[in-house]
């Protein structure tokens, strides 16, 4: 049996003021067709039935999780965090629910908020993933070719002339989809890495999608992360019984914060990666909105009523009132109920910093 699982814990300030700790990213509608987390769900629902569905997020976003999913996804398929202890936690608590309940399957565990263009290429790509995750008991991740030397990512080494582990073909657009070996996987590189690994072209972005089967992640953890597996099985054991919300509050909070990326992926052999090539954006902050949207002919992009004169590469998003700019050029303009956003494009990574003062603030 197959089982996705949407990991939507995560905090979000990059998107202030749209977002707010309640309410990040993933439960943004950002597109303007429907919230991050519930496109992940309706994409994912091609290869995964519904009823095999999970989200794990965090105690503070689950109310607003349940409202918003309603009608997609059962209420006992939000597994609630009580604090977030980062994605190896996340991964390992649905690992053991569904080896609790369920014994052994496949897990397609997937970002919750991630910008994906075409869904037939991805259900493709994610199907071929699952496929060989079922035959093989190794890690299967998905790459994206590279754009720049990102420092946000993890980097994924290939080798093309190693001898590929398989291959799919495309039904939609008649090309391969192969499965190389991993050769090495580093998390967030410094800058100037991540430019060496642009120039020696045999790197991909991890998309931070992985595939696997749950009885293989879980020797993972029992080998590469022990104290972390400890409480897992602490939590196994209390799941389905009447100890299983004390044991999870009590227990959780304890768990060692670690991504996956670091505590896993860095670490472990038996990894194969497979290309995605179906225009994918982890949209990190406002500057990526052109990925969402078209510019229009000034390179402007704009979501909401507005008036732009001799104004040129702007991103401008309203909600409430009227936009109007005269001659800027690369600004950022944000606009909600109770804030107003104006930023240099070229600086949204620090929109986080507003974020911090706030909270600083209180
Ligand atoms: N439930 C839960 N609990 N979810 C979490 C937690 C947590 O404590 N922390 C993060 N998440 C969710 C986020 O909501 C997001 O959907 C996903 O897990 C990934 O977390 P990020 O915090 O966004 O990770 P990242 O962007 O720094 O790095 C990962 O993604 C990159 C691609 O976007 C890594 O996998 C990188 O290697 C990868 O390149
Ligand atoms: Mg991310």
């Amino acid at each position: 049996e197959r089982y996705g699982i949407i990991m939507a814990g995560g905090g979000g300030t990059r998107f202030w003021p749209l977002s707010r700790r309640e309410v990040p990213k993933q439960l943004l509608n950002l597109t303007g067709k429907d919230t991050m987390v519930n496109e992940t769900i309706d994409r994912i629902k091609k290869s995964v039935r519904g009823e095999n569905i999970y989200i794990v997020t965090n105690a503070v976003q689950a109310d607003l999780m349940e409202k918003v999913t309603e009608g997609r996804l059962e209420a006992k398929h939000i597994l609630s965090e009580p604090t977030a202890r980062n994605t190896a936690a996340c991964i390992g608590y649905a690992a053991v629910e569904i080896r609790k309940k369920y014994g052994d399957g496949v897990m397609c565990v997937l970002a919750s908020d991630h910008y994906i263009k075409n869904g037939t290429a991805y259900a493709e790509v994610m199907d071929y993933a699952m496929e060989l995750a079922e035959k093989t008991d190794r890690l299967v991740t998905i790459g994206i070719k590279p754009t720049n030397p990102a420092t946000g990512y993890g980097y994924i080494k290939y080798n093309k002339k190693m001898k590929e582990v398989g291959h799919a073909i495309s039904k939609e657009s008649g090309k391969r989809i192969t499965a190389y070996p991993v050769a090495d996987f580093v998390e967030k590189p410094s800058l100037s890495t991540a430019k060496s690994y642009l120039e020696q072209g045999c790197y991909l972005w991890n998309s931070g999608m992985f595939v696997w089967k749950t009885s293989v992640i879980l020797k993972y953890f029992e080998e590469l992360l022990p104290d972390v597996y400890e409480c897992l099985l602490e939590i196994e054991e209390a799941i389905g019984t009447d100890k299983e919300k004390e044991t999870i509050d009590r227990v959780y909070p304890t768990i060692p914060k670690i991504s996956v990326d670091y505590g896993i992926m860095e670490r472990a052999d038996n990894v194969i990666m497979l290309e995605g090539d179906f225009g994918w954006s982890d949209v990190g902050s406002w500057d990526a909105l052109d990925t969402l949207y078209d510019a229009d002919e000034n390179n402007n992009v704009v979501y909401g009523e507005q008036i732009h004169i001799g104004s040129k590469n702007c991103i401008a998003y309203g909600r409430n009132k009227l936009i109007a700019t005269i001659g800027l050029d690369n600004i950022i303009i944000v606009e909600t109920e109770d804030a107003l956003l104006v930023c240099d494009k070229n600086k949204a990574q620090d929109v986080k910093k507003i974020v911090e003062i706030l909270e600083e603030q209180g």
